[in-house]
């Protein structure tokens, strides 16, 4: 088979620390292949190799690139009742496969400072397992444009969720998204209109919830974010129905959706574990929005992990937090839809892997030379049934417990392994990334 990167012609100054050997997702398939990995971290060649470099044979198990997890909340700076932190939380990314994680803003004092943004950043050397991108609240803030120089991305809320009582009106955020035009960042956005939620009885299980949030406050808020200007880069979050999806494709948009409202519904569970922002919806919602993954036409899986105590989860259902944990799952429930048939192993990586590292503009999500040696490696025949006591949340508990999941075997990041047998073998050599270049087309496959 012959190598394409640097080949015998080309030769490589540098040394090759490891080859890895079998089956690799490599131009759009699975072909058995050998992939060199630089002392650099980065993938030197992939084809046949020729090197006296360590070699490890993955066997009956697939090379995959790892994941991008666009959308997390790992509490951090937090307050005292916090259950996850930097650490915990991308030790469950690295056990998920995710190899990079967008964490967002919602802090108990909101990133909108540059300050604030820089203490955060601190935390994360010696701590993170993987890299982490973060993203700062534009609304509020004193000089966006400050912000936009240290911040990976931006993250706006047009509706009160988890750690935001205050929004902007209309106005405001017609006002906030031309002068976020202006500057060259990814702008992530929770797209619920509150003027569209229901006021009734209080909500006391996921049904109520999605009668007083429902699919129709999603759309006013998007129709609103349509009217941005077109140089805007913006990526609608935890998209819920396929309509939605739909209206945001046809406007050329990036976008999500997440691993709750693709896999449960609002009977999946009636207490409030099952309470998220937005909320589950019906099995027929459910179903469109599935199938419209399924096709291929949702550029972005993102687990939105948003991990709450088993104490607060237990309070009434009004009054409960929303939000569930997700990153460890993420992936696992997906590829087990692999496994199933019920999903192709392209539409998989493309939405999981390329196109948010692309939307990162991260070198990550492709095996191809140049490429950061950030793999993973499945075993398709390991699937077996999620529970909350043997995933690594701290927050104890799954909103997709017994659901069937193939968790990743072995994780490399730049090369190194940090997950080995299942089990998290790492070192916190994670860092804090921001775009290298400029965010790909939203809609754009592999
Ligand atoms: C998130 C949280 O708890 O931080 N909760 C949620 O229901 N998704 C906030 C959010 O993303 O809305
Ligand atoms: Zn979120």
């Amino acid at each position: 088979m012959p190598a394409y990167g640097p080949g015998p012609s080309s030769p490589d100054p540098r040394e090759t620390a490891l080859i890895l050997a079998g089956r690799a997702w490599v131009r759009g398939r699975l072909e058995p292949i050998e992939v060199a990995i630089g002392q650099d971290g980065r993938i030197q060649s992939v084809g046949k190799i020729r090197s006296g470099a360590p070699r490890h044979d993955v066997g009956e198990s697939v090379i995959l690139p790892a994941a991008t997890d666009v959308h997390v909340h790992f509490r951090e700076p937090g307050g005292p009742d916090e259950v996850e932190n930097l650490a915990t939380g991308t030790v469950q990314a690295a056990l998920g496969g995710v190899t990079l994680v967008g964490d967002m803003p919602n802090n108990p004092h909101s990133i909108s400072d540059p300050e604030r943004l820089e203490e955060k950043a601190r935390l994360v050397p010696g701590r993170a397992a993987v890299d982490v991108l973060l993203y700062a609240n534009p609304f509020g803030a004193a000089h966006p444009e400050r912000l936009a120089r240290h911040a990976g991305a931006f993250k706006l809320y047009l509706s009160p969720t988890t750690g935001i009582s205050e929004v902007p009106d209309p106005a405001e955020t017609d006002a906030l998204l031309r002068r976020l035009a202006d500057l060259d960042l990814p702008l992530a956005v929770h797209a619920e209109d509150p003027a569209g939620f229901v006021r009734g009885e209080p909500p006391g299980d996921p049904r109520a919830w999605d009668g007083a949030r429902p699919p129709a406050a999603e759309m006013e808020a998007i129709d609103r974010l349509l009217a941005a200007p077109a140089r805007l880069r913006l990526h609608v979050a935890h998209v819920t129905t396929a309509a939605a999806a739909r209206r945001i494709r046809a406007a050329g948009l990036s976008f999500e959706a997440s691993p709750q409202h693709l896999l449960l519904n609002e009977r999946s569970g009636s207490d409030p574990r099952f309470k998220v922002n937005p909320p589950l919806r019906s099995e027929a919602e459910r179903l469109a929005l599935w199938e419209a993954f399924r096709h291929g036409e949702i550029p972005i899986l993102a687990s939105d992990h948003a991990p709450h105590s088993v104490e607060a989860k237990e309070r009434p259902f009004d009054r409960a937090p929303s939000g569930m944990p997700g990153v460890e799952t993420m992936l696992p429930l997906l590829l087990a839809r692999v496994r199933a048939g019920e999903l192709d192993l392209p539409t998989l990586i493309a939405a999981a892997c390329d196109r948010p590292a692309r939307w990162f503009g991260q070198p990550l999500g492709r095996i191809a030379p140049g490429h950061r040696a950030n793999l993973i490696v499945v075993d398709f025949r390991a699937r077996r049934p999620l529970s909350g006591r043997t995933l690594h949340a701290p927050c104890g508990w799954t909103a997709f417990e017994g659901m069937d999941a193939i968790l990743p075997r072995e994780h490399y990041r730049d090369g190194e392994r940090l997950v080995e047998a299942g089990e998290f073998v790492g070192s916190a050599r994670g860092r804090v990334v921001r775009p290298e270049y400029a965010p790909g087309p939203p809609g754009a496959g592999p």
